[in-house]
């Protein structure tokens, strides 16, 4: 989608549809055919609340013919995600009508130049994800319509702040659509091998390092957790290691993100129902994969480490099982209860690792419990570490960017719950009660002190079961990525 900021009247857009947006006041002025609209907003009920909408483009002068409502909510809560919200709307409801190019004239104008490129990012930010659609295995016309090419965006001046925001928001937008798509793809297709290839290719187009490792390299290494959980499947592990350096860094990120390309459970397994939805227990690793991808584009001063150790849960001939002991590359050893806590076995070794690049900080993403589902439900991604400052500042970027994450805590007298009786550590709780807590836990045994660290479990969000503002129903949500690329950008 080719975007432009324009000036000037937005009734005079050549363009197919224009959106235009209405706060809870009900003021059409300056709307085409306000006289109209607004009886026309009358008899509809509409009330300019956030998430309302209607067409009127039947009452519309020309040429936009397509006149879309919108509506802003209270004028004195206008905020960044209002119009990243407004304009995602937009975008879906010219995609109803199957509409190529629109203008928008959405409240750009504020005072200073910061909330004008914040601004501008939003609305760039929430039309583009809106308008990405996974429609690679759909082979019907209709479905494969590509959105929106074009969007004009109307603003009262033009300035140099707001296409830099609005790059910001395409390139945000790009790396979540990027995160999304992996997460939607199915298991057939994406396998560790695939996932490495995706790394590569980030990678090479971004001027990053790549070092993928095999299971030989690995286990070398002695990363005798991760190896476990791969044995039971013929698709082969791949331990994906990206590298970010630039020249005057005085920040050094490790991001760990877990790559479960399909867990059933193994010898442990799921029930049937909902299975497939396990496709998606790489979220993790997308979220950091498409973190890397903008970090490589917006180039920022901060050094970034990231590892995805990619394994596929399965109960074959070869798989490990309930009862067995695994020393961890840390040398820990741990007893496994459960094959179906797998992801904090993978992630104990990816930590590892990480720890070992002398990074200052290491955040992990994860649709490690479904416990933290039920704690937060499907929009909140549990976040716990062992650190308060950088737990809140993962916060405050999260806040900003449209992700939403609440902190659950660590307490360490819940360390008892995953005691073993022949190892160093059980990979479950032995009560049914906490078990996104128990699981932070475990991994906490793996992350040395005075290395700060969060973990945010994104299970909840990182399939969408339903559409939400700029995100579609049974696809991946990209969740973490804006948290992600908003936090570093903030250290650099
Ligand atoms: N990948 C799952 C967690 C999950 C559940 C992600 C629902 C997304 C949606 C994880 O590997 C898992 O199976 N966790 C178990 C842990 C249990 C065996 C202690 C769970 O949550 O049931
Ligand atoms: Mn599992
Ligand atoms: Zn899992």
């Amino acid at each position: 989608m080719r975007w432009t900021f324009e000036t000037g009247s937005s009734a005079a857009a050549k363009t197919e549809g224009l959106a235009v947006g209405v706060f809870d006041d009900l003021n059409f002025k300056g709307v085409p055919g306000a006289k109209q609209v607004r009886a026309e907003a009358e008899r509809l009920r509409f009330k300019g609340a956030a998430g309302e909408s209607f067409f009127a483009f039947n009452l519309a002068g020309k040429p936009a013919k397509h006149l879309l409502l919108v509506g802003l909510g209270k004028r004195e809560q206008l905020a960044p995600a209002v119009l990243r919200a407004a304009s995602a709307l937009a975008a879906n409801r010219f995609r109803e009508r199957f509409l190529q190019s629109a203008a928008l004239d959405l409240p750009m104008g504020e005072d200073t130049a910061p909330a004008r490129w914040a601004a501008a990012q939003a609305v760039v930010e929430g039309a583009t994800l809106a308008n990405g659609r996974f429609t690679r295995y759909k082979t019907d016309e209709s479905s494969k319509f590509p959105g929106l090419a074009s969007l004009e965006i109307f603003v009262p001046a033009k300035d140099p702040g707001l296409a830099q925001g609005g790059k910001l928001g395409q390139v945000v937008a790009e790396a979540t659509l990027f995160a999304r798509s992996l997460v939607t793809e199915p298991s057939n297709a994406l396998t560790p091998l695939r996932m490495a290839e995706e790394a590569r290719r980030v990678a090479e187009e971004g001027g990053l390092t790549a070092k993928i490792l095999g299971p030989k390299e690995c286990a070398k290494l002695g990363m005798g957790a991760y190896l476990a959980v791969a044995q039971g499947s013929k698709n082969e592990p791949r331990f994906i290691h990206l590298s970010y350096r630039p020249k005057g860094a005085k920040f050094h990120l490790g991001l760990v993100g877990k790559g479960l390309t399909f867990d059933s459970g193994g010898i442990s397994i799921k029930p049937a129902d909902g299975m497939g939805a396990m496709k998606s227990d790489m979220a993790g690793s997308a979220a950091v994969l498409g973190t890397m991808k903008a970090i490589a584009a917006l180039k920022p001063k901060v050094a970034v480490d990231a590892v995805m150790a990619m394994a596929e849960n399965m109960p074959g001939g070869g798989a490990y099982r309930p009862g067995d002991v695994l020393t961890a590359m840390s040398g820990k050893t741990i007893e496994v209860l459960n094959t179906d806590a797998e992801g904090r076995l993978t992630l104990a070794d990816a930590l590892t690792y990480i720890q070992k690049l002398g990074v200052d900080a290491v955040i992990d993403l994860a649709t490690l419990t479904g416990a933290c589902v039920v704690a937060l439900g499907p929009d909140f991604s549990g976040a716990m570490g062992n650190d308060q400052r950088f737990v809140d500042e993962i916060l405050a970027a999260a806040r900003e960017s449209g992700d939403e994450i609440w902190q659950l805590p660590l307490p360490p007298a819940y360390n008892k719950y995953i005691k073993s009786d022949v190892a160093d550590v059980a990979n479950i709780s032995r009560i049914r009660w906490g078990g996104a807590i128990t699981a932070g836990l475990f991994l906490q045994n793996f992350v040395q002190e005075g290395t700060p660290w969060v973990h945010l479990d994104i299970a909840g969000p990182a399939l969408r079961d339903d559409e939400g503002a700029d995100a579609h129903k049974g696809e991946g949500s990209g969740v973490g990525v804006r948290t992600l690329v908003r936090f570093i950008l903030g250290k650099g």
